[in-house]
This record gives C-alpha cells, sequence and structure tokens, in this order.
C-alpha cells in the first residue's frame, strides 16, 4: 500500500539569526506559522544544550502557538529528557551531540549505545511521545533500534547530500535504499533528512517505505531570496513528482 510523503519544516535556523544579535527577530515560531500555512506537515526543532539556536521560550511557543506535531531533536540527557517529559511533544528524535560541531555530524550509535538509551526510549515512550533514533543507514543500527523498542527511525542522509554527484553518491544513496527496505522488513517507520535540498531530494522522496522528510537549513536559506511559502512550494513539488514518478503517493 503506498503511503504519503510527509515534510517536517525544520526551524533551527531562524533562530540562528536571531540569536546572532539577541533580541526577538527572526522569530522562529513565526517561521512555523507560515510554514504550516504553506502546508508543512509537522515542525521540527533542535533544543541544543548549549542552546546555540532554538531555546527553552521557544519550545514552550511552539507547543502553546502551533498546531502541527512538534518533533523535538533531542540528545539523550537527562536535562532534556525532563524537558520533553513537560512538554509532551508529538515526538522526540534523540540526536548526538557534541558541542564542538557545526551540525549533527553523523547517526547516533544505538547499538554501542544500548544500554544508555533504553531508558530514554523508555520514558519517552510511555509519556506518549512518539521516538525517532537518528542513525545512520546501518543494518546494525536499525537491529538495535528495534531491539530498543523505538517505533520510528530517521536515516542520516548528510553522507548522500555531500557526496559529489555521480558514484559516490549513487553510493550513499544506495545504502539509504537498502536501509529503508530493511526498516521496512523489521517492521520500523523510517524517516530521513539531513543536508537535503531542490537537487537531492528527489532521490530520496522516491524511496517508498520513507514517510517523513525533515529539512531545516536548506530551505531556510532559500527563504532569504524567494521567501518561505514559495521555498516549501518548490520542495513540495520535487517531492511530489519524485514520489510519483516512482510509483507512489505524494
Ligand atoms: N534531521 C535531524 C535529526 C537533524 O538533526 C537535522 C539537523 O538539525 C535535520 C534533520 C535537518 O538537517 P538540515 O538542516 O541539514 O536540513
Amino acid at each position: 500500500m503506498p503511503r504519503p510523503l510527509r515534510l517536517g519544516v525544520n526551524i533551527d535556523h531562524v533562530a540562528t539569526v536571531r540569536n546572532a544579535r539577541g533580541g526577538r527577530h527572526p522569530d522562529p515560531v513565526r517561521a512555523a506559522k507560515l510554514a504550516a500555512e504553506a502546508g508543512a506537515d509537522g515542525i521540527t526543532a533542535h533544543l541544543r544544550e548549549d542552546r546555540r539556536h532554538i531555546i527553552d521560550s521557544d519550545i514552550e511557543r511552539l507547543m502553546a502557538e502551533i498546531r502541527l506535531p512538534l518533533n523535538l531533536e533531542m540528545a539523550a540527557t537527562d536535562e532534556m529528557l525532563a524537558i520533553a517529559l513537560r512538554h509532551t511533544p508529538h515526538a522526540c528524535c534523540l540526536v548526538p551531540e557534541k558541542r564542538t560541531e557545526v551540525t549533527t555530524e553523523g547517526g547516533l550509535d544505538v547499538a554501542g549505545q544500548m544500554g544508555n538509551l533504553r531508558r530514554y526510549v523508555g520514558d519517552l515512550g510511555a509519556a506518549g511521545i512518539r521516538v525517532s533514533l537518528f542513525i545512520d543507514p546501518e543494518p546494525a543500527q536499525l537491529d538495535a533500534a528495534k531491539a530498543l523498542g523505538a517505533p520510528v527511525v530517521e536515516l542520516h542522509t548528510g553522507a548522500y547530500c555531500e557526496a559529489p554527484a555521480g558514484a559516490e553518491r549513487a553510493a550513499e544513496l544506495e545504502r539509504i535504499v537498502r536501509a529503508a527496505a530493511h526498516a521496512e522488513a523489521i517492521g520500523l517507520e523510517c524517516h530521513a533528512g539531513h543536508g537535503l535540498s531542490y537537487e537531492t531530494v528527489g532521490a530520496v522522496a522516491a524511496i517508498p517505505t520513507i514517510v517523513e522528510l525533515n529539512i531545516g537549513h536548506f530551505l531556510i536559506g532559500e527563504a532569504i531570496f524567494v521567501g518561505l511559502g514559495n521555498t516549501l512550494q518548490r520542495m513540495r513539488a520535487v517531492m511530489k513528482d519524485a514520489r510519483l514518478a516512482s510509483g507512489g503517493v505524494s
């Protein structure tokens, strides 16, 4: 049964620009409202330990003011767990976090950290939050996510997006295709994201077992030139064309 593809809009980098000067402008919650009007299916925000972009009050306001499901990206720490349990967003995506990284560089080593992650997956799930684990497209990581009882995985598409077009990118895409098939086979809902752009999104959107893409940096960057509404419209069109061309539904 073909499944439609959702678009989660990550608004972190509206907050990056705001924080460059302090103050309130530009407001990521306003961006979330615009994204909702422009047809986003969900809003994604990463509350980092160092609060370099999204801050605690953004999460409070997103929960209070936005009707779309919120996907809260967070590290597996007690501080973040307490925040998630206080707000109970629709979903939490557990991501690895290093203070010195510019962005989330790789997936979570679920297979290597099962003992630590079990409690987070369990406590979030028990609170009715849909738990997703952000992982590299590796079968061992998928199997570990399944063993922990997480219902969802998000495949890191960064290596695919960063690879030069040609054989290298095709090989990275193949890893994602195989991982998405493996997710389906073991009963995990499969999402994907990181680094996606108009150029790279089509091949991922065409994978029928991937049901959600989370995209941020490229969308916010494009929005500077043509506005968020126009950017989302075009991104949705590229996703839809690729999905339909592969025999799926949009
Ligand atoms: N998915 C996850 C789990 C992420 O951590 C990020 C980056 O915050 C994204 C998707 C979106 O990546 P990008 O901003 O490169 O589109």
